[in-house]
């Protein structure tokens, strides 16, 4: 098992990349605090982790752009399991719109919701990551923060503001023995792409090297490698997961 005994958070754990994430994580010996905007809507992975032999998991409730909020994620870490090893931020959330027509409040909620709670969590965990001197931070970017997106100016402003947090944070706790790297996914099958126009959908396809769409296993498999001591000598590297769309 890489990841036996480790503790981790992961953000956005109810469905999608958070959810495999989790139960990979769990699968693979961690301990996982499941956080997300609701207790309720984590049952299903808590469910999916139950299922699998001796695993442990805790289920919280943050919205993760509040820091009152996710300093109590953090702490219901520290009590029940004594520290945290691996964070991933993963939550995050799209208002699409073209700028001319982008209201103040779409362009905030994105930015909160996928950069600021970024800062957010990596402070509160940078504390007790410093005192232990280790910890592995994961930050679920996007390609369209390195390439841009038309219709996605928010949502591409807030993947490539976590990139460059991550080369920063890289920097400023490696001495610390932290790391911390992000993965940028192409397009993967979750509801966040469910929901876009099966046009659009096509002409993705058609992009894509290998052919067809991701799943969110084949994001979970590299989130594993980067959290585990496999990727002992990786830190501010931003990996790109998707079949070839972005050469
Ligand atoms: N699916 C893809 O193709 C793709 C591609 C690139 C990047 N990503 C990124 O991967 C991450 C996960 O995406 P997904 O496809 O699984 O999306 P999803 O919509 O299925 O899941 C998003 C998760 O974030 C949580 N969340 C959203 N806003 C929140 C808030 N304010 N507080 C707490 N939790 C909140 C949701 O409850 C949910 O658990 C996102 O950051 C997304 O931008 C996804």
């Amino acid at each position: 098992m890489l990841l036996k005994d480790k503790v981790a958070i992961v953000t956005g754990a109810s469905r999608g990349l958070g959810q495999a994430m989790a139960v990979d994580f769990a699968r693979e010996g961690a301990k996982v605090v499941l956080c997300a905007s609701s207790i309720e809507n984590l049952k299903e992975t808590e469910a999916q982790i139950k299922s699998l032999p001796n695993t442990n998991c805790i289920l919280t409730q943050a919205n993760v752009s509040i820091g009152d909020e996710v300093c109590e994620v953090v702490k219901k870490a520290l009590d029940t399991f004594g520290k945290v090893d691996i964070l991933v931020n993963n939550a995050g959330t799209t208002r699409d719109n073209l700028v001319a027509l982008m209201s103040e409040q779409e362009w905030d909620d994105v930015l909160a919701t996928n950069l600021k709670s970024v800062f957010l969590f990596t402070k509160a965990c940078a504390r007790p990551m410093i005192r232990q001197r280790s910890g592995s931070i994961i930050n679920i970017s996007s390609v369209i923060g390195i390439t841009g997106n038309a219709g996605q100016a928010n949502y591409a402003a807030s993947k490539a503001g976590m990139i460059a947090f991550t080369k920063s944070m890289a920097k400023e706790l490696a001495k610390r023995n932290i790391r911390v790297n992000a993965i940028a996914p192409g397009f993967i099958k979750t509801r966040m792409t469910d929901k876009l126009p099966d046009e659009l959908k096509q002409k993705v396809l058609g992009q894509i090297a290998l052919g067809r769409f991701g799943e969110p296993k084949e994001i979970s498999d590299v989130a594993v490698f980067l959290a585990s001591e496999n990727s002992r000598y990786m830190t501010g590297q931003v990996l790109v997961v998707d079949g070839g769309l972005v050469i």
